[in-house]
Order: C-alpha cells, then structure tokens, then sequence
C-alpha cells in the first residue's frame, strides 16, 4: 500500500487499534474470569465494557474520515496476547496469577496508549479535530486503566504474591 500522505498513515494506525481492540475484547472477559482478587476483576470487566465502548469511538471516527470500518491483523497484540496466554497457563499461586494478570494488561495498556496517542497527535496535524477529541476519551480511558492496574498491583497484590 503506498502512502503519501499523514492522513492515511493515520487511517493504517486506526485499522491496526480495531484490530488490537477487537482482539482484546474477546479476551478480557476471559482475563476477569481467571483474576482471583475482587478488584482486579471488577476492573477487567469494567474495560472489557469500556473496549466495546472504544470499538464504537473507532467506528466513528472512520465515519468522519469517511472510511468504511476496517481492521488490519494487529501482531503486537495478537504477541501480547498469545504471551499472556502462556503465562496464565503456568502453574501459579493465585496471587502470582493475579501479579501475571496484571503485567500482561500493562503490556496491553502501553500499546494501545501509544497508538492513540499517535493517531490523536496526527488527526491534530491533519486538521481533523472532531478525530483527535472522540479518540482522546478512550487514550483517556487507556491511561487511568494503566494508573489503576499499578494501584491495585502495588497497593496489594504484590506484597501478597511474594
Ligand atoms: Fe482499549
């Protein structure tokens, strides 16, 4: 595919983070199941509904760039997430589950905050604001997610797993 222009570079990044949301949206119900601690797994089922949310925003967005929903296979996340599988499969306490959990949704978290990041940095270059605000709510929604998952690690789930 040649790409002369930011704006479709742009649109390549939005193909590839439907692609990572979609693939995580199918696992993070999976990754509630298997979280031991309360919180943690009241926080996975929160994003997992926050992801649907995302995959709306993204939709959307390719609405306003005139762009027909698309995804492009995202590797890294399918990497993340195969990872993340094999660690799970381990034979681990739950509280060293719960730390396994919560390392591999950071892994994912960094990701996608990247990404949108990217994508709202050049929707503002490209001069589509209505882009760069719709997808700021989910880089917003991406960020506390992270914060939290460090909280609930740090504040307890570590110190218990050691
Ligand atoms: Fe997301």
């Amino acid at each position: 595919m040649s790409m002369t222009h930011l704006k479709e570079a742009m649109i390549d990044e939005m193909k590839d983070l439907y692609s990572a949301e979609q693939q995580l949206a199918e696992v993070l119900p999976q990754m509630a199941q298997k979280a031991t601690d309360p919180t943690l797994k009241a926080g996975f089922e929160k994003h997992a509904t926050e992801t649907q949310t995302q995959i709306g925003r993204l939709e959307q967005a390719f609405g306003l760039l005139g762009e027909t929903p698309a995804a492009i296979t995202c590797e890294a996340m399918k990497g993340i997430l195969k990872e993340g599988k094999h660690l799970m499969s381990e034979d681990t306490s739950p509280e060293v589950k719960d730390a396994l959990l919560i390392a591999a949704a950071q892994k994912v978290e960094h990701y996608e905050i990247t990404t949108y990041g990217t994508i709202c940095t050049w929707a503002k270059t490209v001069g589509s604001d209505d882009v760069k605000e719709l997808l700021g709510q989910s880089l917003n929604e991406e960020e506390l997610t992270n914060q939290k998952l460090s909280e609930i690690a740090e504040k307890g789930i570590n110190l218990k797993a050691v």
